[in-house]
C-alpha cells in the first residue's frame, strides 16, 4: 500500500454495488467510525476531468455516457492514489474494481506489498431503487457530503450539517438515460465480481435496501470482524 514492499497488515475493504446502492455514504460512514480512507475511482476522475488532466480528457466521454473509462487509465489513478502515505491506516475501495481486469490488478498490487483484500461486500439493491436514489441525490460543493431530496436531508434546509455550506451540486451523469446505461453496464462487468471474491472466500453480502443507519450497522459488523 506504501508502493514499496513493506509487508502491511492495514486493511483494505471493497464496496461493490451498482449505481446508487450506497456505496458513498457508507464509505464515508465507515471512514470516520474505522479511521480508514475512502478512495472513490468515481471522485478521483470527477476531480481528473476537473482539472482537465490527459486522464481526465480521456475519461469524460465515457462517464458522460455512463459507461466505464479505460482499466488502464483508472488501475494508473488506483495506484498512485493508494501509494500516498494516508492510506497507510487502510483503505475503502468505493467503485473499484469494477471490471475482472481491475481486480486482478488490485491482487497483484496489493501482493507486491504483502497486503490482502480484508473483506469485499456487496450492497445488494432492486435496480428500481437505485434509480429513485439517484435522481434525488445532490452534494456538498465544499466537502463533499451526499445529501438526498427525501432520504437523507440535512436539518436546516439549504445547510450542509458536516460544513455549514451552502452551495451544493447534482451529478452530470445522473440523467435518467445515463443511469439505464451504468445500470446495465454494472450487470454486465462488475456483477460478476461477486462470484470472483466468493471464490476467495473474500465475500459479504448486505441487504442494502432498508434505512441508511440500518446499513451502517450491518455493515460495521463485517469491518469489525474482517479487520480484527
Ligand atoms: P461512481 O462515482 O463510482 O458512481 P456509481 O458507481 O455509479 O455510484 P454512485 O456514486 O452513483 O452511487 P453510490 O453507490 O455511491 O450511492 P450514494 O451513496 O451516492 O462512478 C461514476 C462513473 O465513473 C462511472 O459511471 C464510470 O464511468 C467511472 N468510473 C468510476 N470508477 C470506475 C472504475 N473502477 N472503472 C471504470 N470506470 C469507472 O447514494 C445514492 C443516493 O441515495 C444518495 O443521495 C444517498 O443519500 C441515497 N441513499 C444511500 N443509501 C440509501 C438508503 N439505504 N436508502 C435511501 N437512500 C439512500
Amino acid at each position: 500500500m506504501d508502493g514499496s514492499n513493506t509487508p502491511t497488515t492495514a486493511p483494505v475493504l471493497i464496496l461493490l454495488g451498482p449505481p446508487g446502492a450506497g456505496k458513498g455514504t457508507q464509505a464515508r460512514m465507515l471512514e470516520d467510525k474505522f479511521g480508514l480512507v475512502q478512495l472513490s475511482t468515481g471522485d478521483l476522475l470527477r476531480a481528473a476531468v476537473a482539472e482537465g488532466t490527459d486522464a481526465g480528457k480521456q475519461a469524460k466521454a465515457a462517464m458522460d455516457a455512463g459507461g466505464l473509462v479505460s482499466d488502464e487509465i483508472v488501475i494508473a489513478i488506483l495506484r498512485d492514489r493508494l501509494a500516498a502515505p494516508d492510506c497507510a491506516s487502510g483503505v475503502i475501495l468505493d467503485g473499484f474494481p469494477r471490471t475482472t481486469v481491475q481486480a486482478q490488478a488490485l491482487d497483484t498490487l496489493l501482493a507486491e506489498s504483502g497486503g490482502r483484500i480484508n473483506a469485499a461486500i456487496s450492497l445488494d439493491v432492486e435496480d428500481a431503487a437505485m434509480v429513485t436514489r439517484i435522481a434525488g441525490r445532490y452534494t456538498c460543493a465544499e466537502c463533499g457530503e451526499g445529501w438526498h431530496d427525501s432520504f437523507k436531508q440535512p436539518k436546516i434546509s439549504g445547510t450542509c450539517d458536516t460544513c455549514g455550506g451552502t452551495d451544493f451540486k447534482r451529478r452530470a451523469d445522473d440523467k435518467a438515460e445515463t443511469v439505464a446505461s451504468r445500470l446495465s453496464v454494472y450487470h454486465a462487468e462488475t456483477a460478476p465480481l461477486i462470484d470472483y471474491y466468493a471464490r476467495q472466500n473474500a465475500l459479504s453480502r448486505v441487504d442494502a435496501m432498508g434505512a441508511i443507519e440500518t446499513i451502517a450497522e450491518d455493515l460495521s459488523a463485517i469491518v469489525k470482524t474482517a479487520t480484527a
